[in-house]
């Protein structure tokens, strides 16, 4: 198992894999991202083969900064003010890619856009810097299963398909970035994640648009697109549990159960909550239990977030438009 501790030497062989056009995992503050050398098409190619992702959806590209981002993007007012409050950091803004960028047409699936982010954590940033060149990484996870947020997750999930995997730690935030298409004067969250949207709100003194991350999506109950799907059947807004379910609780108060119980945080703090939410349904699963019981978890701050994976790992599975998306 390629599982290798991330020091200074680890980081140099990291880089060496990634310019010779393998694939390496490394470790974002939000989750496990499966990197490729973003101007090299085969290397991008080899992501999505890895990850088994039925089509070729746009990968976020990994920058260490403002002035590397504005090689391969056009930077709005907007996407400035944005970068000076939270880069480096779990913010991925969409923008219009510039024609002279070096960037594989892979990595944004053919779009004139290209999602961008400076990650704030210090292997990844080492790695960018030994590197020298852009990283696209998606979550380091076979498409529509749930994010890695340890080394060991990427392990189980794609551990014959990385040259390496470069352990970190478990990952701070646990959930992944924000995305907020930044293109004109207002901004529009295309994805809830690690960066609450009163926060962006707060310090931009202006509202942020809801938008879809993919509209052309149906988003019916019924047809949601399943996503970050545990094996076992999940249900929501649970306040008893049935005969046979795992419960994931959240807060003080917890129905009474024989059966496996993790609390996403006893306190009822949501950024406690998101940082073990991948894990604890990892866990649930590999309990055995056929169900899992997920107790109501707020709606604000990083409960949209939380909420959204929750909704997509509950949603059908195989239905015509599962397994097409990959947020
Ligand atoms: O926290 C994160 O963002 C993690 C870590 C590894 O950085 N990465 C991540 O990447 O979540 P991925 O590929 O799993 O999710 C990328 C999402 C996809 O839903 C994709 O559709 C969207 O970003 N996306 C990428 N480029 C886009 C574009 N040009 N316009 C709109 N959406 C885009
Ligand atoms: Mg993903």
């Amino acid at each position: 198992m390629p599982i290798v501790k991330a020091d200074e030497e680890a980081i140099r062989d990291a880089a060496e894999h990634l310019r010779a056009g393998r694939l390496v995992a490394f470790p974002t503050e939000t989750v496990y991202g499966l990197g490729a050398d973003a101007t090299n098409g085969q290397a991008v190619a080899a992501i999505f083969a890895a990850k088994g992702r039925p089509r070729f959806n746009p990968l976020i590209v990994h920058v260490l900064d403002v002035g590397h981002a504005g090689q391969h993007a056009r930077l709005t007012t907007l996407a400035r003010r944005l970068i000076d409050a939270f880069w480096p950091g779990p913010l991925t803004l969409v923008l219009d890619k510039r024609p002279d960028s070096s960037l594989s047409d892979l990595v944004t699936g053919g779009l004139a856009t290209l999602a961008v982010r400076a990650p704030d954590h210090p292997v990844a940033r080492a790695l960018l810097a030994e590197l020298g060149r852009p990283l696209a990484a998606p979550s380091a996870n076979r498409s529509g299963r749930i994010s890695p947020t340890q080394a060991a997750h990427v392990a189980a999930d794609l551990g014959d398909k990385v040259a390496m995997i470069l352990d970190g730690g478990p990952t701070a935030h646990g959930l992944e970035s924000t995305i907020i298409d930044a293109r004109g004067e207002v901004p529009v969250q295309l994805r809830p994640g690690a960066i609450a949207v009163e926060t962006i709100e707060l310090v931009l003194g202006d509202r942020v648009v809801r938008g879809d991350l993919e509209p052309e999506l149906p988003n019916a109950p019924g047809q949601l697109a399943s996503h970050y799907a545990p094996e076992a059947q999940v249900r929501l807004e649970a306040r008893d549990v049935r005969q046979g379910e795992a419960l994931l609780a959240f807060g003080p108060r917890v129905p009474p159960t024989d059966g496996p119980v993790i609390n996403l945080s006893p306190a009822g703090d949501l950024t406690e909550a998101a940082a073990n939410l991948f894990a604890a349904l990892r866990a649930l699963d590999a309990s055995g239990a056929p169900a899992i019981a997920v107790m109501p978890i707020p709606d604000r701050g990083l409960g949209e977030a939380i909420n959204d994976r929750l909704r997509r790992a509950a949603a059908p599975r195989g239905g015509p438009t599962a397994d097409h998306f990959d947020i």
